[in-house]
Order: C-alpha cells, then structure tokens, then sequence
C-alpha cells in the first residue's frame, strides 16, 4: 500500500468532500485505514481537527523553546514568563489575532507603540513563524481555534 500518499491526502482532505457513491466506496476504506494508521501515528497530534501537521508543530516547539520561552514562559500555561510577556496560552490574547498578524507583529513588519517585544525580521522566517503559531494552536481548544481560524480568514479576505 503506498502508505506515504494515502497519509498526506487524507491529512489535508475535509472528510465532508467525499461522497458515498460506489465508487468512491473502496476509496473510503483505504481512507478510513489510512485514517487509523495516522491516528496511531499521532498525524496531528493534540489537535489534529484543525490539520494541523506534526512536523510543523515539532518545528515550533523547538524554535519557541530557544527563541520565545525565556520570556513568554511555558507555551501551554505561560508558566515562567517574564511580567511583562503575556501568555500564548488559551488565557492570553495571541489567539484573538489572525496568522497573518501574528506573523507580522513577531517579524516585526507589524508594530506598535511602547514595543518591548524583540523584532525577528531577518532572524526567523515567516514559515518559521508559522510553524511557532501551529504550535500555539496544539495548546488552544476549539473555541479559540475556530475563532483565530475566522480571524485568519478575515485578515486573508482583508489583504487581497
Ligand atoms: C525579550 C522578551 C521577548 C522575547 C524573546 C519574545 N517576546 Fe513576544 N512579547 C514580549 C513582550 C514584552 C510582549 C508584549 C508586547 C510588547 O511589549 O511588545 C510580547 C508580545 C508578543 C505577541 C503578541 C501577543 C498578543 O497577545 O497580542 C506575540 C504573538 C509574541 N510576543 C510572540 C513571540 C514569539 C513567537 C517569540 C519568539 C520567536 C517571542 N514573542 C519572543 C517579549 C518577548
């Protein structure tokens, strides 16, 4: 079974897109186990609702540990931050934003008066950032996600 393939597709499908025609019956079972190997493979571990992909999250993790976590304290809980660095913790606000401008405001493209917060423009990519954000998302619940996914739409919609 070409297992790498039926992986990727079955990450970034919405399961409402297939259809229960005869056809597409086999196609559902080879879906459904495709589906059940990634589970035990933790594809999208913690929160996978959203699709959001592991080796992203992994890549997060690592570049907030040695960039962010001295100042904004445990990612999950914001445990350990400096009194001035809010949480990225669902009690904090970074959820209320958009990807876009979460981007801007850590690369600083995006800013602001009476700024503390270090610029990582020409430090960290915008991929990189991202995948920061993705790992923010692992330690937000549905409430948060789905409002940060609509206020990445809007922003989106707002750029073209
Ligand atoms: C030297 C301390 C410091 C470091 C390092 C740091 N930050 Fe911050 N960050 C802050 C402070 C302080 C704020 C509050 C706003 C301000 O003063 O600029 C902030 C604000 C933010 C916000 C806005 C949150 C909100 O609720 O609006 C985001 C997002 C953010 N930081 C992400 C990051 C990421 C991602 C990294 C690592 C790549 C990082 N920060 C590294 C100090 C830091």
């Amino acid at each position: 079974m070409p297992s790498g393939r039926v992986r990727v597709k079955v990450c970034l499908l919405p399961t409402s897109n297939m259809t229960m025609s005869k056809h597409t019956i086999s196609m559902r079972l080879l879906a459904a186990l495709a589906g059940f190997l990634l589970l035990a493979a933790g594809c999208g571990g913690g929160s996978g609702s959203d699709g959001l992909n592991s080796s992203q999250v992994a890549r997060g993790r690592a570049i907030y540990v040695a960039s962010c976590q001295q100042c904004h304290g445990e990612a999950a809980t914001g445990e350990g931050r400096a009194p001035n660095a809010p949480p990225h913790s669902v009690e904090g606000h970074t959820w209320h934003h958009a990807d876009g401008l979460l981007v801007g405001v850590v690369l600083g493209t995006f800013q602001y008066p009476g700024r503390e917060m270090p610029s990582f423009g020409g430090v960290l990519t915008e991929a990189q950032v991202l995948d920061v954000v993705a790992y923010f998302k692992t330690n937000w619940g549905k409430d948060q996600l789905d409002f940060q996914a609509e206020a990445s739409r809007n922003w989106e919609a707002q750029q073209r």
